[in-house]
């Protein structure tokens, strides 16, 4: 098991999936794809799903070589966990307008596919001149719809991992690792 670098949460989590260096390294090569791919477009609009794409989308820019714009959109899906309803609600739509943009999707994490299904629908019917996802993990035994993921961090297994964006209740968002939850955290 890696060590548990934060102790106050020593208790709840299980082990660091992903550690911090590890994480890094990664997205530094992820940018550098993007940036790659993107460098003929000054037109890029960078689009954060809230809550859990924050830090992932702050450390990813800041990688970019290419001119971009950052924006966010908040969804909400019903019925979380082992009961995924695929009822996908939007919270707070993007402030640009898309049309003719090239967009980069910048997401924490694809489960059972629905809640980046539902945005690929919804902004394709905003005639952006590209759509393309950047996710940094993947839960692939989960998925309920086939997406496409443009560019993907990792694949992990069937677990329930916190940090680097992702919580539990709201909480461990700001571990700086991705690390698996005690099932007795949840099961509570
Ligand atoms: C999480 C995550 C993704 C979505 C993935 O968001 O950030 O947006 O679930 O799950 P899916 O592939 O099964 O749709 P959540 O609804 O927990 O909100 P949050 O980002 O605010 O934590």
């Amino acid at each position: 098991m890696s060590e548990i670098p934060v102790p106050r949460f020593s208790d709840d989590l299980e082990r660091v999936l992903i550690d911090a260096a590890t994480i890094q390294r990664r997205v530094e090569e992820m940018a550098t794809q993007v940036s790659a791919d993107f460098a003929n477009t000054d037109q890029l609009i960078v689009v954060g799903i809230l809550k859990g794409a924050f830090i992932f989308l702050a450390d990813l820019c800041r990688r970019l070589t290419v001119p971009h714009r950052v924006d966010f959109i908040a969804l909400s899906s019903y019925g979380r966990g082992a009961t995924a309803s695929g009822v996908v609600r939007m919270v707070m739509d993007l402030k640009a307008n898309i049309e003719a943009r090239h967009v980069l999707i910048v997401e924490d994490i694809v489960d059972s596919g629905y809640t980046l299904d539902y945005l690929l629908r919804n902004l394709s019917t905003r005639n952006p001149a590209a759509l393309r996802s950047c996710v940094l993990l993947s839960k692939p035994e989960r998925r309920q719809v086939e997406v496409e993921i443009d560019y993907l961090g990792f694949e992990i297994p069937d677990v329930w991992v916190v940090g680097y964006g992702l919580d539990y209740a709201d909480t461990y968002r700001t571990l700086p690792y991705i690390a698996e939850l005690k099932s007795g955290v949840y099961e509570k």
